[in-house]
């Protein structure tokens, strides 16, 4: 059997075929257009209607899966240039005209989440799906090509790696009164590990210690988030890449971003071109319907295209700071945090500001205030500032948020100590410090995120097979 993305290449010349999909249209009691997920492409299959048996054809509807044997021919209409005589069919599984939800008509993307099991079968998803795949593949080229190793941090974890505390917990105890203290506490000390344990919400402290000993590393794996945001942009599960390097400072690091992912938007240029160019015209009539003022100035292909050619703009949070605060939507009170002093955390609608209007380009933000980052980040000679790196991104606001790490024992247990980060647990990350330390960096990219760009889609839920979000964990 050939797939239909290599029976498409093929020049017709009556050879006999045998293809298997499932029916996307039957049209006219005679073209049959079917899809076997390898391509966005649907081969047409002409059958000649009387020589067929009759309770069969009736049973070719939308969602029927089938096999067809036939010949090649060239297509005389419009629409393709090849397409099957067909010799034999033999139904797999019947569809249901009545009840199946994919129609071949256009469905709100909220209607298609309710049937996340069966909107695979739609040219949209199958093509987010498709370009995610080759995202993904094109993320471990890039680090095998560069002499970085691939390491497996572990999904449970004892340890809160950003010191945020928004993990999910993990037990194994039966959630009854006799596994509670006095106080109402879990005894975590009966539990599966012997102690407290979570989701990890990073992988990064683990593949600090790797790099340690192999220099550069990265991992991609799921990470977990309890954090209430039901927001396009945030997943309580998502995937992460990210790289550890040892004897690097924040440019290097600010450079491998950068780096990393114009090769994997130029990536999926090269070899996704069909699939963007149907999300390329899904996102020109989204943008039809939206108000002149705000459709985007560029179509899919131009941004992805312009994020490849142009470099990234580096400004360190006080210069972000000062734009901010003398911007027009700020003046005006549009922003709904208004920016008023050094030190408040950048919101998704400063960092689109940055990038959509004042900047029009990816925007690394560096050198934040120590109070709004994690107890890792290299702390500056200001005593103010530490080592972080934001990558920001158009319609999505960060993308990838990384730094330089502390590696100064003192330094790092004098922060640890200030942000009540228990040290007893963390006691194999000083160790790092004790032993051949030395300047590291790295980041984190959400996978999600990027596949929101790269695909033009508008809401996180969309880009990953089953969204996990607040109140929402189906299928
Ligand atoms: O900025 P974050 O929290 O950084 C870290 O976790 C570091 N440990 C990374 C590192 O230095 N190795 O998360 C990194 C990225 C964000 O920039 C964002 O793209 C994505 O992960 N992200 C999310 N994506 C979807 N849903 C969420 N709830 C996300 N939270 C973070
Ligand atoms: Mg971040």
């Amino acid at each position: 059997m050939v797939k239909i993305s290599e029976i498409l290449k093929i020049s017709p010349k009556k050879q006999n075929i045998v293809t298997k999909g499932w029916i996307k249209t039957f049209r006219g009691n005679r073209f049959i257009s079917i899809n076997d997920g390898s391509t966005i492409n649907n081969l047409q299959c002409v059958i000649d209607f009387n020589s067929q048996n009759q309770e069969l054809l009736k049973k070719l509807t939308t969602g029927t899966s089938i096999k067809i044997e036939g010949v090649l021919v060239k297509s005389i209409g419009k629409g393709q240039s090849i397409e099957v005589m067909v010799k034999k069919l033999f139904i797999y599984g019947e569809s249901d005209p009545e009840n199946f939800p994919i129609q071949p008509k256009k469905h709100s993307l909220e209607f298609l989440r309710e049937k996340a099991h069966l909107r695979i079968r739609t040219s949209t998803f199958s093509s987010i799906m498709r370009i995610r795949s080759s995202l993904s593949f094109a993320i471990h080229k890039f680090f095998n090509d560069k002499g970085f190793f691939h390491v497996h941090t572990p999904i449970i974890t004892g340890i809160d790696a950003e010191g945020a505390g928004e993990m999910f917990r993990v037990s194994a105890l039966e959630f009854n009164k006799s596994n509670f203290n006095k106080k109402g506490e879990l005894k975590s000390s009966n539990d599966f590990f012997g102690k407290e344990t979570h989701l990890t919400v990073s992988g990064q402290l683990e593949a600090e210690t790797l790099a340690m000993g192999l220099g550069n590393v990265y991992t991609f794996g799921p990470t977990f988030r309890a954090e209430n945001s039901n927001t396009s942009r945030h997943l309580a599960e998502f995937w992460m890449i990210e790289p550890e390097m040892a004897f690097c400072d924040l440019n290097g690091n600010m450079d491998l971003s950068e780096e990393f992912i114009k090769y994997i938007l130029k990536y999926i240029l090269l070899n996704c071109i069909e699939d963007l160019n149907f999300l390329n015209q899904r996102f020109l009539n989204e943008e039809k319907s939206k108000p002149k003022n705000e459709r985007s100035e560029m179509n899919l292909i131009e941004k992805i295209n312009f994020v490849i050619k142009n470099k990234f703009i580096r400004i360190n949070y006080d210069e972000a700071i000062k734009i901010l605060k003398s911007s027009k939507p700020n003046k005006k009170k549009k922003f709904k945090f208004i920016i008023s002093e050094w030190g408040t955390d950048l919101q998704s609608e400063h960092e689109r500001y940055l990038v959509e209007k004042h900047f029009k380009s990816p925007v690394i933000i560096y050198d934040y205030p120590s109070k709004i980052k994690a107890f890792y980040m290299r702390q500056n000679d200001d005593e103010k500032t530490v080592r972080a790196m934001d990558v920001l991104f158009p319609g999505i606001g960060e993308i990838a948020g990384g730094s330089q790490r502390e590696e100064r024992l003192e330094k790092l247990q004098k922060r640890m100590k200030e942000m009540k980060i228990d040290s007893d647990e963390l006691w194999w990350y000083l160790d790092l410090r004790r032993f051949g330390t030395v300047p590291h960096s790295g980041f984190g990219l959400g996978f999600e995120r990027l596949i929101l760009f790269a695909t033009g889609m508008n809401n996180i839920r969309d880009v990953i097979p089953y969204p996990r979000t607040p109140q929402n964990a189906s299928f």
